[in-house]
Formats: C-alpha cells, sequence, structure tokens
C-alpha cells in the first residue's frame, strides 16, 4: 500500500490497532516492540488472517526502530500501565524514560511523520514525545478524548436506550481524573441532554465516564482496556490518512486558546493530512472552562515534577 503507519508497543492495545488498521485496508503496518519475536510473532498471526479476512496490505513485526522509516504515522503505545497504589506522577516517571528515548528514534528515522501518542499519563507524555521530537506542534497529539467520549455517548446510550450515534457528546480536558464533559454541548437527538435525564443521573453517568478506564481495570484485574482505545487511534488515523477533515477531540497543543498557555490538553481540532490543522474554540460554561484550566495546570504540575 502506499501508506505506512508505524507501532511502537506490541502489547494488547498497540496490537489490536495494528490489526484494525490492516483489516480496514488503511496502510501497511510496521508493528515494533522491544520484546524479542513478540511484534514478530503476532504480524505474523494477523498476516496469515488476510485471506479470510480479505485485506491486502503488509504488517511485519520487527525490534528496530529503524524500520519506523518513510512512516506517514507512528502510533506510541510502548510502555506500563498504572498498577493499583502507584502515583501518577511514578507511572509519569517510568514512561517518560521510555518515550523519551524512543521518540528520539523515531524523530531520526521518520523525520516527517505524525506522532499519535497513547502511552499513559497520556497528555503528559504527549508533551513529552513533542518536546524530545523537535516536530512542530501539529505533526505530535495523543488520543484521549475520543475515548472518553465514546465512553460517555456509549453511558449515555444504553441509559436512554437511543443508538450511540444519536448521542453528541465532547469530553475536553486531561485523559485523567480532570476530565470535563462538555455538559452544554451534549445533546440527544438534538435535543440537549438535561431535558432527557435527572442531574443527579446525569452526574453519576460523568462520574462513571471519568472513572471509565479504572472500571475496567478493576474488572480485568491485570492490565487495562484495550478495544475502545484501540478504535480511538483508528478514528486518528483514518481522519489524518484521508484528510478529512474530522472534528474531534485529541491533545493538542495550545497557545493562548481557552486562556491556556504552552501544554498539550485535550480540545476538539481539526484533524487532516497535516495533522491537528486548527484548534477549535468552542464555548464553554465558565465551570466547564475553569475545570479545563485546572485540568491543563494538573499536566502542568505532573511534569514539572517529574522534571522531563
Ligand atoms: P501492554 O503492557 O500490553 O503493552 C505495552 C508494550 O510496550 C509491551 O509489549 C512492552 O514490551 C512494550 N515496550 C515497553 N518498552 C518498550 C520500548 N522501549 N520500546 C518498544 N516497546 C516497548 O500495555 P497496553 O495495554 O498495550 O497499554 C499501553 C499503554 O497505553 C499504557 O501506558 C496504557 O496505560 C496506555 N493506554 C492509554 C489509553 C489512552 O486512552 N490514551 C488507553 C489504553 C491504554
Ligand atoms: C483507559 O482509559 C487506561 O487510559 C486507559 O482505559
Amino acid at each position: 500500500m502506499e501508506r505506512k503507519v508505524s507501532v511502537i508497543g506490541a502489547g494488547f492495545v498497540g496490537t489490536m490497532t495494528a490489526q484494525r488498521i490492516v483489516e480496514k485496508n488503511l496502510a501497511d503496518v510496521a508493528l515494533i516492540d522491544i520484546v524479542e519475536g513478540l511484534p514478530q510473532g503476532k504480524a505474523l498471526d494477523i498476516m496469515q488472517s488476510a485471506p479470510i479476512e480479505g485485506f491486502v496490505g503488509r504488517i511485519t513485526g520487527s525490534n528496530d526502530f529503524a524500520d519506523t522509516a518513510h512512516s506517514d504515522i507512528v502510533v506510541f503505545t510502548a510502555g506500563f500501565p498504572r498498577t493499583p497504589g502507584m502515583r501518577r506522577d511514578e507511572l509519569a516517571l517510568k514512561n517518560g524514560g521510555i518515550v523519551a528515548s524512543v521518540v528520539k528514534e523515531i524523530a531520526r528515522h521518520a523525520p516527517d511523520c505524525i506522532i499519535i501518542m497513547v502511552t499513559n499519563p497520556l497528555d503528559v507524555m504527549t508533551n513529552l514525545a513533542w518536546r524530545t521530537s523537535g516536530f512542530p506542534a501539529h505533526r505530535v497529539m495523543g488520543m484521549g478524548g475520543i475515548l472518553d467520549t465514546a465512553r460517555y455517548r456509549a453511558f449515555l446510550a444504553e441509559e436512554l436506550n437511543v443508538p450511540p450515534s444519536d448521542i453528541e457528546a465532547i469530553v475536553l480536558g486531561s485523559h485523567g481524573d480532570t476530565m470535563v464533559p462538555a455538559d452544554i454541548r451534549t445533546t440527544v437527538g438534538g435535543v440537549p441532554v438535561g431535558q432527557r435525564i435527572e442531574r443527579v443521573r446525569l452526574n453519576a453517568i460523568i462520574e462513571r465516564t471519568k472513572q471509565g478506564g479504572a472500571e475496567i481495570v478493576g474488572l480485568l484485574k491485570s492490565g487495562s482496556a484495550w478495544h475502545a482505545p484501540s478504535s480511538s487511534v483508528v478514528a486518528m488515523v483514518e481522519a489524518i490518512l484521508a484528510d478529512s477533515k474530522r472534528l474531534l477531540p485529541v491533545s493538542a497543543h495550545l497557545t493562548g486558546q481557552y486562556g491556556i498557555e504552552d501544554i498539550y490538553i485535550g480540545v476538539p481540532v481539526k484533524l487532516g493530512a497535516a495533522g491537528v490543522e486548527e484548534i477549535q474554540e468552542i464555548t464553554l460554561s465558565g465551570e466547564e472552562l475553569d475545570g479545563l484550566r485546572r485540568s491543563a495546570e494538573a499536566v502542568r504540575g505532573t511534569l514539572k515534577k517529574i522534571k522531563l
């Protein structure tokens, strides 16, 4: 195929992302991990499903970051999930080391690519990837808001017994406890959500959305979600490769928008061939705006703590 996407990390999220990309015939995929044999074995297994699934792209596995060469997009999923009791800054320190060293390799071998960060803590790692890569900010972004919004829409759809496609919503802010579901933008078939669900119930759904990742971790006991996360990443890959200019919430670099300076945080953007082509400044309530700013300061605080 003409397009190439490299996926760093052949764990749960990375492998499912790679599988979705080839199955949708979006691009050839290079799946890369430090564990010898792991990406090679997984790539071979996925490749052998091609005759049945009917996809035509190539998927290869490797332990060599040089194989990211000529990538249009590099999806970064390498790292560790948070374990019970681990503080956010401890995880940031642990994954920060991986991000800093591997992003240098990506920038060397695929200097023209767009980086989509997935590793947690998401917004902190996206800031770090941007600084380390030396790339213009529009070519580095993080996946968090699409997943958080998908969870919110799924819960609302379940509550109201309507298709998720009838729910319009957007979740802003950091991919973490400080995320901000923008209430005044949430509609059900065009009707404001407040007219369809009682406040108390809506607050419970918002709280469940904020704890969406933790709820799954609690059920799985080890590891975290990967099905909806990989769908969310692929929505971004698709928008970029098709230059579709879709409006999606992603972690993007703000330079004064929403009164926030020089930090990556989840906001609605226009995604196209150049990456983040425009940051959308939507109207928020005063409380939502405060929440977004607090969320940005929390990310800045973690960045300072780990001195990265
Ligand atoms: P996983 O543990 O299944 O996979 C991580 C992979 O990274 C492993 O195969 C490991 O060998 C590899 N790895 C570690 N160091 C590496 C290096 N230096 N170079 C290349 N590969 C390396 O974890 P999973 O479930 O795939 O999650 C990956 C990350 O994504 C975690 O940090 C998790 O918290 C995050 N995540 C973020 C989401 C989001 O919404 N942004 C959603 C879901 C997960
Ligand atoms: C999630 O939200 C752990 O960030 C991951 O599922």
